[in-house]
Formats: structure tokens, sequence, C-alpha cells
């Protein structure tokens, strides 16, 4: 095998942000970007050689051509095996279960997850690590310093292997296995539910379901999962081949970006449980009939009803959300008896809980939930569980949600998104904020008395490591809070979330609509951070 050193100069801009390097594919085209990153990737980490690397993709543009660049890179670097995915497919969550299952040293994802995909939008790439996790703010940090000096990165010249077969193959010294990327993961599913009860359901013609695949990665996943395997109705599966541009739309599964399958949800013929996954498969959307489920709800819901699938029988260890995330999951986890932690967005910093064992479930506000089954978050698995949980109850959805704000009281909830503002304003804002925490603190608003406000810090329960300038939360005497954070996944100018939240324990206006119930507030996060004169955007662009 000829190994080729090839001279280089570095990118100032390749930090990883929430989840991995995400930039238009138009940066990733430049000569050298990508192998620069990849180079530092393997700079970065240590005991490789020989060992097996994982590598797949969520199928968007210029995810085939990352993939023959990686792999001489990964032969020339020193790595014994590379297991892809056929078609240079695994969805997140499935790359995350086979790292583990067969022990891998750890893993690239090319995907930019729930962003656009096509020549002119986006692209990504992220490091997983052995336990099948994103890899750790240790790791990323060294990657981006590497990829700051970096002046040369190895190749090996030889012409693309063929991806699209199963087998094995050479390339240099390196042994190429491709795989079903379906497989390993439609197993581990059939290991954790209860595929009988589910099949009953599906086949009792009184209950259908639809299934928005947005023309990403699940579609081969729920087409064989849900229609193969538990005889869910052909055409239970919408969208369902993967596209380079995702058939031009935006991969992302909310109420904007779902808007047929939000159709098909309401009317005569309408399904009863409508779900959807994102452009890697580790988001998930779920629906009722004629009903939206918030994803902090479901977490909450999933967590309440846990035992009742085959996999969490015994019960859960202990539960984790993002800071963002609402409290619903904190009053469960209270019940339960277990522990409930709050940890910056981002899945990278549930896994250190995982793997210690401390939790089993874990979720954030932004459509992502997972267990340990994983290390990443998993849209088919969260969609599985609850056709688990619907095939034990027996409820409706909407009936199931009810019952839950019953028990245990409702977390009324939205999050407001200002895309694409000048990252200049953005910064002022969010530095406005964190000079007045304190001047915040006790201030009486509209009727809201400010009990606590902070830039929020974590100190993981694990390695003591400390995460800070997380978010700024601003908590009230009531309950309620609102958070002010700035996107780390977006590729145009800054991104700022608002997160508005107030816990009710009265069960009136369950059928009121959040921007309502919460318009007090909602102004309030408005005028607490001058949004408008930072910004210059009078609303949201997107609400969810
Ligand atoms: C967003 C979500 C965050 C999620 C991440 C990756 O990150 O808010 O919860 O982990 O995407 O899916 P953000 O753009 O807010 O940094
Ligand atoms: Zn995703």
């Amino acid at each position: 095998m000829k190994i080729k050193t090839v001279s280089t100069t570095p990118f100032d801009d390749q930090r990883p942000g929430t989840s991995g390097l995400r930039k238009k594919v138009k940066v990733f085209q430049q000569p050298h970007y990508l192998e620069n990153f990849v180079q530092s990737i393997f700079s970065a980490l240590e005991g490789f050689q020989g060992k097996t690397l994982v590598v797949g993709g969520d199928g968007r543009y210029y995810n085939r051509e990352a993939l023959q660049i990686i792999l001489k890179m990964a032969a020339a670097n020193g790595f014994g095996k590379v297991m892809v995915g056929c078609d240079a497919l695994l969805s997140t969550p499935a790359a995350s279960c086979v790292i583990r299952k067969y022990d891998a040293f750890g893993g690239i994802i090319l995907s930019a997850s729930h962003n656009p995909g096509g020549p002119d939008a986006d692209f990504g790439i992220k490091y997983n690590a052995g336990n099948g996790g994103p890899a750790p703010e240790k790791i990323t940090e060294a990657i981006y310093n590497l990829s700051l000096e970096i002046n040369e990165y190895h190749t090996i010249e030889t012409a693309d292997i063929d991806i699209d077969n199963i087998g094995e193959q050479m390339l240099g010294d390196m042994c190429v296995e491709l795989i079903n990327p379906i497989t390993d993961y439609a197993d581990m599913m059939e290991s954790i539910f209860d595929f009988d009860a589910m099949r009953t359901l599906l086949s009792s013609g009184t209950f259908s379901m639809r299934f928005d695949a947005m023309n990403a990665v699940t579609g081969p996943y729920a087409e064989e999962i849900l229609e193969q395997q538990l005889g869910a109705a052909e055409g239970t599966v919408l969208r369902g081949d993967p596209l380079e541009d995702f058939g031009g739309a935006h991969p992302d599964p909310n109420l904007k970006h779902a808007r047929e399958l939000v159709a098909m949800m309401y009317g005569d013929n309408a399904a009863n449980f409508g779900a959807a996954s994102d452009g890697d498969g580790d988001r998930n959307m779920i629906l009722g009939y004629d009903f939206y489920v918030s994803p902090s709800d479901s977490l909450a819901i999933i967590a309440a009803n846990a035992t009742l699938v085959p996999g969490y029988a015994q019960g859960l260890a202990g539960i984790a959300r993002s800071m963002p995330t609402s409290q619903a999951v904190d009053r469960v986890a209270d019940k339960l008896g277990i522990d409930c932690y709050e940890t910056p967005t981002g899945w990278k910093f549930f896994g250190n809980l995982l793997d210690a064992g401390k939790i089993t479930l874990c979720g954030e506000e932004s459509f992502g939930t997972g267990s340990d089954h994983v290390r990443e978050k998993d849209g088919l698995w969260a969609v599985l569980f609850w056709l688990n949980i619907l095939a034990v109850r027996k409820q409706s959805v909407a009936d199931i949600v009810y019952d839950h704000w019953r028990t245990f009281g409702r977390d009324v909830y939205t999050r407001h998104d200002y895309e694409g503002v000048p990252a200049e304003g953005a910064n002022a804002l969010m530095e406005q904020l964190r000079a007045n925490t304190d001047e915040l603190k006790g201030q009486s608003l509209d009727g809201y008395t400010i009990e606590h406000c902070d830039d929020f810090s974590y100190t993981d329960a694990v390695d003591n490591s400390l995460s800070s300038k997380q978010g700024i939360r601003i908590l009230f005497t009531s309950g309620a809070r609102i958070i002010y954070r700035l996107s780390g996944t977006g590729t145009d100018g800054a991104t700022l979330r608002v997160y508005i939240e107030q816990p009710i324990d009265t069960l009136e206006n369950l059928d009121r609509e959040p921007q309502q119930l919460l318009a007090k507030l909602i102004r309030l996060s408005s005028t607490i951070a001058e949004i408008e004169k930072h910004t210059g955007r009078k609303a949201p662009d997107v609400i969810t």
C-alpha cells in the first residue's frame, strides 16, 4: 500500500458545533477542507491501528464522495477495517448500534441532520467514540485545535471502491466490509419491543398509522420494520425513498415541515397514529388523531409508561433532559423515586450518564428521545415506543396525554426560533442578558416574579468536567421559565432560540393553544431580551 502525504494549510472555521462540523456543501468541496478535518479527527485519536471504524451517512448530496475520501484516509492512517453501510447509508442511531455491537473503535457519521441537502445546501461530519456516542468535548476541542495547525494529511492513491454491494473488499491493506444498514438495527428493535402486541394492533382493522420518512434515511428502516415485520398496511410509510436533496424539502419532523402528514391526521380517513423522523433518523415527531404531542411531553410519557415495554420492564435507573426541555419529566422521575439530570443542549452530554448506568432514558425538546440501547437519540425507536404503549393501553394518543396531565400536571411549552439573524446582534443580546443576570433577580414583571437568573453551567456527574455558558435561564416563582440560547448547528448567521414554559395544575383549557396560554410570558421574553432591538425581528420564524 502506497501512502501519499499531502501538504495542506489550516482553515480556521472547523470547530465542531452542537453535533459535529456542519457547513455548506460548497465549503466542504474546497480543496483539502474535508481532508483536513478528517485528518484532525484521526490525529486526535490514539490506539486505533488495526482496529475497526464504522462509516455511514444520511444519503445527502456529497455523502458518497466524502465516504470515498474518508475510506482512503482511514487506510493510510492505519485502520484495519472499515464497516460501511451499503449505498453509504446508516442512520445515526443505526451507526451507534453498529459501533457498539461490533465493538468498533469509533465511527464517522456524514450528516447535517435535519438541515436541507443538495449542492447549495448543507453537509456535516461528526466523530462518534467506541461507546457509540458523539465525541465528548475533550475530543472535539482536540480536533479543532489540530485543525488550526495541520500541515499535511495521509491518503492512498487508488480507485474508488464499490459501495453498492454487500461484502468485503480490500482498500490498500485495509478491509472494507459493506453491511446491510438495516439488519442490526431492526434486530435490536425486535429485542426491545413487543412486536407481537404491535402486530395485533396494526392488523386489528381499527387502527392505522402513517410514518413520514421525509425522503431521508429512515425510509428503508421504516418500510422493513413497520410494513414488513409488523405488518402495517402498504403505504404506511410516506416519502420512503432517501433522496440526495430530500426532494427539495427540509427534513425536519415538525408541524411546519411535515405538513402532508399533519393533514392526514384529521378528517374522515385520518390515521390514529402519525410520526416522522429527520434527515439522519435521530429525531421524531409524534401525532395522534388531530393531536400533537410536544417532544417534552413525549419524553415524560415514555418515562411514565416505560415498564409496559419489555426492554424496560425492570424500570428505569434514572432520567436526563437537556436544560431547555420542559420540566414535565422531572415530576415523573420524582414520582418514580429516581434521579433526573439537567444537562446542556446536545446529545454528547448524555453519554457519560448512560455509560455509568445512571440513566436509562433521556431526551431533548428538539424532537430527540433515546435510551441506553444506543448512544444517540433515536427517531424510529421513539415511534416504536409509542406504538408499543398504544398496543398495550389500547387508548388514543390524546387520551394517553390527557391521562398523563391529570396525573402529573401539564407543562405548557413553546420554542421560538429567530433564524439567520446577524451574529453581532445575537451575540450582543446574549451578552446583555449575561451582564444583567444579577439585576434581573427579584424583579416583578407583568405579575411574574423572577426567582433566579443565570448563565447555565453543568458539571458532569461522572467526570466532573465543567461546561459553562450554556444558555441564559430566567426562573420565575410560579415555576415558569424563559431560556435564551444561540444555536450551535446553523450554517447561516446566528439562530436565537427562546424557550418558554409554564407548569399548570388545572385541567381547564386542555385544548387551548400554548401560544394563547403563554401569551404574557411570550411578550415578556421579547421585552426582557430586547429581541427586536438586537435582531431587527418583530416575530420568530419558527414556532414549535
Ligand atoms: C439543535 C437542538 C439540540 C440538538 C441538536 C442536534 O441544536 O436544539 O437539542 O441536540 O440540534 O440535533 P442547536 O441548533 O439548538 O444548537
Ligand atoms: Zn438528526
